[in-house]
């Protein structure tokens, strides 16, 4: 059986070989809780505090500004949540925008409906950009939170990110990236580059473990904890850490994100290809930022048709693609990115993101390239004879 090709290293990636034998003493002969004072203890203590120091040193921030996580929507909530109650009685205006991951558009909306918060949710222009004055107007005396993502899962836009951020830093507001899909894509100097004060990072989007990742934040920020128990983490997570996840984590970062493993030189001409087929078909549009955008995504929405019928077209030619994001049951929901786009509903729920990577090559854009116009007439309903006849 042909192997699939693979489009959807938005969604995950593979684990790198590297990185697993980076994991491997932890999952073999370093058991020891990093908490426990005996010598099996100590060792995983010293461990833990040797990755957390590579990569405070990759990120060129203090050790302690590293919180270790289970992933991005672990950081979010704890960045979200934790800054959000910690500064309550300074205000209780939240700012983020209309194009985030549910990881973040959900926690905002549960501190709005749930405990009192009041929310604004930036539009995006028709590349999904947010514009830094439409922010600059939305901030408030009593805004205490911003937070927009780095990179957009869904169609690739990339946010001016360091503009918003000195934005909210001149209103002495606190500002969190979720950078989820900017590690390993684009590249990274210093986690300063993002002028934020939170910053959510996720292993598995670049060839790391599944359930690891971790926060940046700016000290003296200590945002509340969502977890309790322990004093790990500098008492902002409760829990015994998981040295295997971290150890796979810092290692991912160490090979994939100074020079970013999602090479724009591989990856721009395979979009390229991509993005000219749409041009050339009927009623199938690219959305997304042009340059302006991750070099490995290309989406499109596709008259007449839905994202399930595309996905399924797809899969039986050997394609995995996605419509955005992966929804947990597996169940395909229409984009909130598309319709924030200005797009209508019936487009929204028309979404198709190839996202290449490293193993991408051009035989398997050769393969989408001929597959994909039959998907798209078979993904439409046939007219019906009496329509034929009309
Ligand atoms: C932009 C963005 N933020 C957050 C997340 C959540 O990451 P995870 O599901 O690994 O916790 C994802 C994953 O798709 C993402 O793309």
């Amino acid at each position: 059986m042909t192997p699939p090709i693979y489009l959807d290293y938005n969604a995950t990636t593979p684990l790198d070989p590297g990185v697993r034998e980076a994991m491997r003493p932890f999952l073999e002969e370093v058991w020891g809780n990093p908490s426990s004072v005996h010598q099996v203890g100590r060792r995983a203590r010293a461990l833990l505090d040797d990755a957390r120091d590579r990569a405070a040193s990759l990120l060129k921030c203090k050790p302690s500004e590293v919180i270790f996580t289970s992933g991005g929507t672990e950081s979010a909530s704890l960045a979200l949540c934790g800054t959000a109650r910690l500064l309550q009685s300074k205000g209780r205006h939240l700012v983020t925008s209309a194009v985030e991951h549910d990881a973040v558009l959900h926690t905002c909306r549960y501190l709005a409906r749930k405990e009192g918060f009041d929310l604004t949710v930036l539009p995006v222009d028709a590349s999904g950009r947010v514009d830094p004055a439409t922010l600059r107007q939305a901030l408030r005396p009593d805004t205490i939170l911003v937070s927009i993502m780095a990179a957009n899962n869904e169609i690739g836009t990339l946010q001016p990110v360091a503009e918003l951020g000195a934005i909210c830093r001149e209103h002495g507001v606190r500002f969190h990236t979720d950078a989820v899909q900017w590690f390993g894509k684009e590249p990274v100097a210093s986690v300063h580059q993002f002028n934020a004060d939170l910053v959510s990072i996720c292993a598995h989007k670049f060839h790391g473990p599944k359930g690891a990742g971790a926060l940046f934040i700016r000290s003296p920020l200590l945002p509340d904890p969502i977890l309790f128990g322990g004093g790990q983490e500098n008492e902002r997570r409760a829990g015994t850490e998981n040295l295997a996840a971290i150890a796979g984590l810092v290692a991912a970062m160490e090979r994939f994100v100074p020079d970013p493993v999602f090479s724009r030189s591989q990856l721009e001409p395979l979009g390229n290809r991509l993005k000219a087929m749409a041009g050339a078909m009927e009623g199938v549009h690219y959305v997304g930022a042009g340059e302006r955008g991750l070099a490995n995504t290309v989406s499109f929405v596709v008259e007449g048709t839905d994202s399930i019928a595309l996905l399924a077209g797809l899969d039986l030619e050997g394609v995995c693609a996605s419509s955005g994001s992966a929804c947990s049951a597996g169940s395909v929901e229409p984009s909130h990115v598309v319709a924030a786009l200005g797009y209508p509903p019936e487009l929204a729920n028309a979404l198709v993101r190839f996202s290449l990577g490293r193993e991408t090559r051009p035989e398997d854009i050769n393969h989408v390239l001929e597959v994909f116009p039959e998907v798209v007439t078979r993904a439409r309903p046939r007219p019906s004879r009496r329509d034929a006849s009309d």
